[in-house]
């Protein structure tokens, strides 16, 4: 079965073509980051306009690259929700219409389902009865989530980030340096050959309170990266002078350890309270070396199997969509088809 996947959530224009929600046979992308390095962020307008002048031709080349045409492919998968509403909608709309235009199933996935299911995106990838449950860390440049996914389809959130997600930490310690957009990279790039110890920069939520505590899910599981973002403030603007050299590369060092001390200790908590089968980590942050690093120094401590994404689809991509997509076809669980888009769309259970 080959589904036609689209995903326009954000700043990344893609489609792409899956066999079996595995076999990926194309995977086109365009990429909008030089559209809004000028602001040092995400601008949602500048996106959905450039998903309006992409689009039609990234589905072109998803399509050419497989060998497909529109009468051969099966189904439509389409991101709804979470994203930029804006961006989502360009997405939806194409898809919905080719949808009803080819008369062939549309398939609604959820953005965060379909990066968990990008650590399955090979060939090689084991056995859904081998994996679960899993336990799955997701890191995005607009979440960070630790989920118990006890099958496919079958999602408990453990924990949230209560303020920043981890890449938006990255993203926004890169301004604080004035290193660029989008930080994740440029901060690892300039950490190399620093010191990740010559700072002790906050984790949040790190120390054990038992305290009050107002938010859904359990403190162990929640992250916190707005205090690391102020002490970094705070360390520059002490200095009286812009960090460079070595000086810099200890604070990119030190911060970037911070960031990922924070993910793996979640994932250690949880590890140790659910008896799983594997964990995995998904996301443009699990791009990240020093992480992907630290998280396999946790599966030799513990023996658990450790699942990471395919560099190619850790960021936004549409194969990851069409892929999540076939295993809601195969249960039988595309219908009812989304009739919007949801900006704030939830993990939740479709099994
Ligand atoms: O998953 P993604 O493409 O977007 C969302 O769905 O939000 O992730 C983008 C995030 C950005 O914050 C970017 O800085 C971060 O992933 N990122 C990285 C690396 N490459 C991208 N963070 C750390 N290290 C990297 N190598």
């Amino acid at each position: 079965m080959k589904i036609l996947g689209i995903e326009t959530s954000c700043d990344e224009t893609a489609a792409a073509v899956v066999e079996n929600g595995r076999n990926v046979l194309s995977n086109a992308i365009y990429s909008q980051i030089e559209k809004h390095r000028p602001y040092g962020g995400v601008v949602p307008e500048i996106a959905s306009r450039n998903h309006v002048i992409k689009l039609p031709g990234i589905i072109r080349d998803a399509l050419e690259d497989a060998g497909e045409t529109f009468d051969s492919i099966d189904a439509i998968a389409v991101t709804y929700g979470p994203g930029l509403a804006s961006s989502l909608l360009i997405g939806y709309s194409a898809a919905k219409t080719l949808a009803l235009r080819l008369r062939k199933p549309l398939i609604g996935v959820n953005h965060h389902e379909g990066h968990l299911h990008s650590v399955f995106m090979r060939k090689d990838a084991p056995a859904a009865e081998d994996v679960f449950p899993m336990l799955g860390l997701l890191v995005s440049g607009g979440d960070s989530s630790l989920v118990l996914m006890r099958g496919m389809g079958l999602y408990e959130v453990l924990g949230r980030t209560i303020d920043d997600a981890a890449g938006e930490a990255l993203d926004k310690a890169a301004a604080v340096l004035n290193l660029g957009y989008p930080g994740g990279p440029i901060i690892q790039k300039t950490a190399e050959g620093g010191d990740p110890d010559a700072i002790r920069f906050p984790r949040g939520l790190d120390h054990v309170d038992r305290g009050k505590w107002a938010y859904k899910y359990e403190r162990d599981f929640c992250f916190s990266f707005s205090g690391l973002k102020t002490a970094l403030l705070t360390h520059v603007k002490k200095l009286d002078h812009s960090p460079e050299g070595d000086e810099l590369r200890d604070i990119a060092a030190s911060y970037q350890e911070a960031v990922c001390d924070a993910l793996t200790s979640r994932v250690e908590r949880a590890l140790k309270r659910f008896p799983i089968k594997s964990f995995a980590c998904a996301g443009g942050v699990s791009m990240n070396k020093v992480l992907r690093q630290k998280l396999s120094d946790l599966s030799q401590k513990t023996g658990d199997a450790l699942l990471l994404c395919p560099p190619s689809f850790c960021t936004d991509n549409a194969a990851m969509i069409a892929g999540a997509a076939y295993e809601k076809y195969r249960l039988g669980k595309t219908d009812p088809e989304p009739q919007d888009v949801n900006p704030n769309l939830r993990l939740v259970d479709w099994i």
